[in-house]
């Protein structure tokens, strides 16, 4: 795919998915504005700013699919997977329209930028789409999202509270007593938010899946300022640098994707050196938490699927909730092998900061909460099926675990098995279906079909037809609804009562799975014994 941002906003408005709005809007009014619209919003004229501004451009499911050139959801997933197998590296340019206007020194001025508040309790001015870039000089490239809230005319935070590969790049050099050069690339390809929002191993280089979502490499142009680069296609590029000072600034709050308030984070702080950008710049405010839930999500499903993958599970749907933040929660159907639920919670549960999983059998809709919760309540024995490991990796942005300077919260990891039991008899498990449900059709009924009348009987007759009945079940056992449309010639009720006279008559018994046989014969099923 070689659409490029622009032509991405492009393709929005020629499908009216992204609006204009040419008349002055405050800045302060952009967040609200884009929450309550349903498409993407194109603010032209920012008051104050010569910058305009584009938000939302990601903030529903079918954006998302757009954005990734996907015809479902799921595609996304898929094609995520199969940039993950084949990445492809980024090729480096010389430069790129981004560096048409370059600040540097005295005139970095972030104030100039058209950079929105988010949430309501937000820290101030809050960068969200910035797509960060830095070296470790020993575990090489990597790429991540990370939200910026802007302090001074050169100087923001980073919020790196997660243990993530960037925050592992920043402790590293403040332990080498050193800053950190990063780019910030401020307007790119829904693509390349997927992939550098996707949390690969140390030493993968996240613009190399990005490359293998695109099908081509990712263009990368050298920064002025540091020995980084920047993505060629980005609208506004910032050159800085991770300061030194450890995780001692407060900054926030900030809007999560929990869709809550996070608290006050700890963070350090970041010197922007440089800013460059086109002549006519876009700032693109990617916003919270929509934004981030509809691409991030799967980025979880590409992950848990390779663990599963890894422990040898047969999967056949995995669902990351949207009531579980896209981020929490999952629910994974699998065709069932003894003890593989249990495996496949382990595997599963291993993923990412993935809180509590529920595995069930693949007769169970994953996407269907009503038959989760019924394979929950028919399918599980708390004793034997609920798995609690505690301490495990979590995400310091649960608010219901301890936070605040210095902590590094642990949490609890909690696996559902909902399957079938092991060794629980099938008929435990079979579902109340109706007879006749492919023939007698409601639409003809309401349209006035009739049924034939069948024949009644009397006494004479009624214990001649039990006799038939009883030449039949002598063979095979049959159920009462099978022996009632077999002898369907007769009324139900001749037949019901011609069924009552092998019972009166004491021929009547039933085999273990209910069905009518002859009383002592080979089939009948006998009483418990007493204890
Ligand atoms: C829109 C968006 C905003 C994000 N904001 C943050 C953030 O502020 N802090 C953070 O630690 N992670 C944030 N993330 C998640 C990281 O970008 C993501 O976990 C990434 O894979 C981390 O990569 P790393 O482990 O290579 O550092 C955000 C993700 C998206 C898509």
């Amino acid at each position: 795919m070689q659409e490029n941002f622009r032509q991405f906003l492009d393709r929005l408005r020629q499908t009216g998915e992204l609006v204009d709005l040419h008349q002055p809007v405050d800045i302060r009014h952009i967040a609200t504005l884009v929450d309550q619209a349903k498409t993407a919003l194109f603010f032209h004229k920012v008051i104050g700013y010569d910058v305009p501004v584009v938000s939302g451009i990601i903030r529903s499911r079918e954006r998302a699919m757009m954005g990734l050139g996907a015809e479902t959801y799921r595609e996304i997933e898929d094609r995520l997977s199969a940039a993950i197998a084949k990445p492809i590296p980024p090729k480096y340019v010389k430069t790129s329209p981004t560096r048409e206007v370059v600040m540097t020194g005295d005139d970095v001025d972030l104030y100039k930028l058209p950079i929105p508040m988010s949430s309501i309790y937000d820290g101030g001015p809050m960068i969200t789409a910035g797509v960060v870039i830095a070296r470790d000089p020993e575990l090489g490239i990597n790429s991540g999202i990370y939200r910026f809230i802007v302090k001074e005319k050169n100087l923001t935070g980073i919020d790196i509270v997660t243990p993530n590969n960037m925050r592992l790049f920043a402790q590293r050099a403040l332990e080498r007593k050193e800053p950190l050069p990063i780019s910030i690339s401020i307007g790119t390809h829904p693509i390349e938010i997927t992939g550098s929002g996707y949390r690969a191993p140390l030493g993968v280089d996240e613009m190399a899946i990005a490359g293998g979502l695109r099908g081509m490499p990712v263009e990368l142009a050298p920064c002025s300022t540091i020995d980084i680069p920047y993505i060629a296609d980005a609208e506004i590029v910032l050159e800085g640098e991770i300061l030194p000072t450890g995780w001692t600034w407060p900054e926030g709050r900030f809007g999560e994707f929990t869709r809550l308030m996070g608290g006050l984070h700890w963070n350090p702080l970041v010197r922007i050196k440089a800013v460059s950008m086109r002549k006519d710049a876009i700032y693109y405010n990617l916003h919270m938490p929509w934004e981030n839930t509809w691409l991030a999500a799967p980025t979880r499903y590409a992950a848990i699927r390779q663990a599963l993958r890894t422990a040898g599970v047969q999967v056949k749907d995995i669902n990351v909730t949207l009531g579980g933040c896209a981020f929490w929660h999952a629910v994974i159907s699998i065709r069932k092998q003894p003890g593989e639920a249990k495996n496949a919670l382990l595997a599963a549960l291993s993923v990412m900061d993935l809180k509590h999983v529920v595995v069930v059998d693949d007769d169970i809709d994953v996407f269907d909460p009503m038959g989760v919760e019924w394979a929950i309540a028919t399918r599980v024995q708390g004793d034997k099926d609920v798995m609690i490991i505690s301490n495990a990796r979590a995400k310091p942005l649960d608010p219901s675990l301890l936070q605040g300077a210095g902590i590094v919260p642990t949490g609890a990891k909690v696996g559902i098995d909902a399957t079938i039991p092991d060794g629980i008899p099938k008929e435990h498990y079979e579902r109340i279906t109706y007879a006749y449900a492919d023939t007698a059709k409601i639409d003809d009924y309401v349209n006035g079909k009739k049924d034939e009348a069948g024949k009644s009987a009397d006494d004479a007759e009624v214990a001649a037809l039990a006799k038939e009945i009883l030449a039949a079940i002598e063979k095979a056992p049959l159920y009462y609804t099978d022996i009632a449309e077999k002898f369907s010639d007769y009324n139900f009720r001749t037949v019901a009562r011609a069924i009552g006279h092998l019972h009166a008559t004491e021929k009547l018994w039933q085999d273990p799975r209910g069905r009518m046989c002859v009383r002592g014969s080979q089939f009948a099923a006998s009483p418990p014994k007493k204890a």
